[in-house]
């Protein structure tokens, strides 16, 4: 991967682990950061060794606490609609990921780090996690996704209690709504957690694990049919080669050696 300069990324059996390191700003996210994310992201679906990807954040008080509001408190009408289009494109790019993407919420993910999360497949915190889009309490709203993710991923009726009192979710309320697949008791854990389900499903077949991203992101796109994008889908993984490879293994009675073509 190119060299980065705020988010720290190593790659090891097939992971790719990425790290918001901005840890004396709790990882705020500025200009820079979005735009490394960008690049990173770019790389990814390219990229056949990558098969999987864990992002959090340095340290252990933050994951993301927010976009940076240095640069909010500059913005003016113009270029802040570019500033959320930005943010939303550079999420639109992690959320339709061909590799699966967990983000380990260690600490406070506010405003576009709470955006970020909801934007990884799958989130796994640790039990200081703090979710929140506390916007409101800036004078603005959400801009990188997060009206629209929220409200898909835990319904209206709560999501709109969280963007309009900028309230912070303890661990167990953002379980309880379904915003986290797992808790564990520290970051380590809640690492060792994403590796074993990024192992498990780095053993599937790549092709179809794309094809599942797709179809799931196609239940929030309003312009989208899904059912005609599964039928696609389905379609596409029969022509490749690991199918022929996956049921053949099945009647042969044997584990399957899925090649990702
Ligand atoms: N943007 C820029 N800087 C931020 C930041 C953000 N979103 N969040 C925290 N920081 C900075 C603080 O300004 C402080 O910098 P300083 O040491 O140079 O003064 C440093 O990170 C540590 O934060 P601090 O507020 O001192 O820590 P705390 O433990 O008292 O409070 C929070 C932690 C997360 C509750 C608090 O930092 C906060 O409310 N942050 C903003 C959250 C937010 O509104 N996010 C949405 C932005 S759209």
């Amino acid at each position: 991967m190119a060299e980065q300069k705020i988010i720290l990324s190593e790659t090891k059996d097939g992971i790719l682990y990425l790290t918001i390191s901005r840890e004396p700003k709790l990882n705020a996210l500025n200009f820079n950061t979005l735009e490394e994310l960008k690049n990173i992201f770019n790389e990814v679906n390219d990229n056949k060794s990558i098969r999987g990807v864990i992002i959090t954040g340095a340290g252990e008080k933050a994951f993301v606490a927010g976009a940076d509001i240095n640069e909010i408190s500059e913005l003016n009408e113009l270029n802040a609609r570019k500033f959320a289009e930005f943010g939303q494109e550079v999420f639109e790019i992690v959320e339709s990921c061909h590799k699966p993407v967990i983000a380990v919420v260690n600490g406070y993910a506010l405003g576009g780090g709470c955006e970020l999360a909801i934007a990884c497949h799958m989130r796994i915190a640790t039990t200081n996690a703090k979710f929140g889009q506390p916007e409101v309490n800036l004078g603005i709203i959400p801009g990188y996704g997060g009206t629209q993710r929220l409200t898909h991923l835990i319904g209206r009726t709560k999501a709109t209690e969280i963007l309009m009192t900028g309230d912070m979710l303890d661990v167990n309320e953002a379980q309880a709504l379904g915003l986290l697949n797992h808790v564990e008791p520290n970051k380590e854990a809640a690492i060792a957690k994403a590796e074993e389900i990024l192992k498990k499903i780095m053993s599937k077949a790549p092709l179809s694990i794309g094809m599942i991203v797709d179809c799931v992101n196609a239940v929030y796109a309003s312009d989208e049919n899904g059912y005609q994008i599964e039928a696609n889908s389905f379609a596409r993984c029969v022509k490749s080669e690991d199918y022929r490879e996956g049921t053949k293994a099945f009647l042969e009675k044997r584990k399957p050696n899925f090649k990702g073509e």
